[in-house]
């Protein structure tokens, strides 16, 4: 990959990813989610977030709202923007996780390339990747299309201007070997979160 910069130096700290995780009694990693628009996963970060707060877990959601208003409010939907989306919240998922914080994300995240990469940044440094797929139909998707965007995609198609809306005219890449699958349409918020603390072997009761 390319760095731009010249004569940057990498400083390593004094003080090491154990040593933060030994005080906060618990250890960093990264719990992404995948799936479609209106599949659900902001709701279910939140939940999770909440629930291991709960549980005295240090976690914390980056999804749109702070992600897309923020950091990457430069980027769009054309298939480069997604991809460094992508990479920049990958990044920062990783930097958090290397602080001991259990970090959330929640984006489409279509390309299975992109999400690939992410897993890699982790792998790279021993940190956990969950990759968990938010698994809802788009039928089901359209027919919540809680932000009339699903209704919009579809008239901009019939207008012969698309929009490139994900599913419908643009690909989701659903994972091939995702850490957790949750059949959003079919489990409540409760369940499926339980599933994931389960997982993670954080007492889900
Ligand atoms: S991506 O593909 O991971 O970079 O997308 P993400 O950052 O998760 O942003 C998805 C939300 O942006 C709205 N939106 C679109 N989604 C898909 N395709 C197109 N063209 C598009 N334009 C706007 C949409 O509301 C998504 O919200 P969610 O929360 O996923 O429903």
């Amino acid at each position: 990959t390319e760095i731009r910069a010249t004569n940057i130096t990498w400083h390593s700290g004094h003080v090491s990813r154990t040593e933060r995780e030994a005080l906060l009694g618990q250890k960093g990693m990264t719990i992404w989610f995948t799936g479609l628009s209106g599949s659900g996963k902001s709701t279910l970060a939140f939940t999770l977030e909440h629930a291991l707060l709960g549980r005295g877990r240090l976690a914390y959601v980056l999804d749109g709202d702070n992600i897309r208003h923020g950091l990457n409010k430069n980027l769009g939907f054309s298939a480069a923007d997604r991809e460094e989306n992508i990479r920049r919240i990958g990044e920062v998922a990783r930097l958090y996780a290397d602080t001991g914080v259990i970090a959330i994300t929640s984006f489409i995240s279509p390309y299975r390339a992109d999400r690939d990469r992410v897993r890699q940044l982790h792998r790279e440094v021993g940190l956990p990747f969950v990759e968990v797929l938010v698994d809802v139909p788009i039928a089901v998707c359209e027919s919540r299309d809680p932000k009339g965007l699903y209704r919009k995609a579809r008239e901009a198609l019939a207008a012969g201007h698309g929009l490139g809306f994900t599913g419908i005219d643009d690909p989701y890449e659903a994972p091939e070997a995702p850490e957790i699958v949750l059949r959003n349409d079919i489990l409540t918020p409760q369940e499926a979160t339980a599933q994931v603390l389960r997982y993670l072997d954080v007492d889900a009761a």
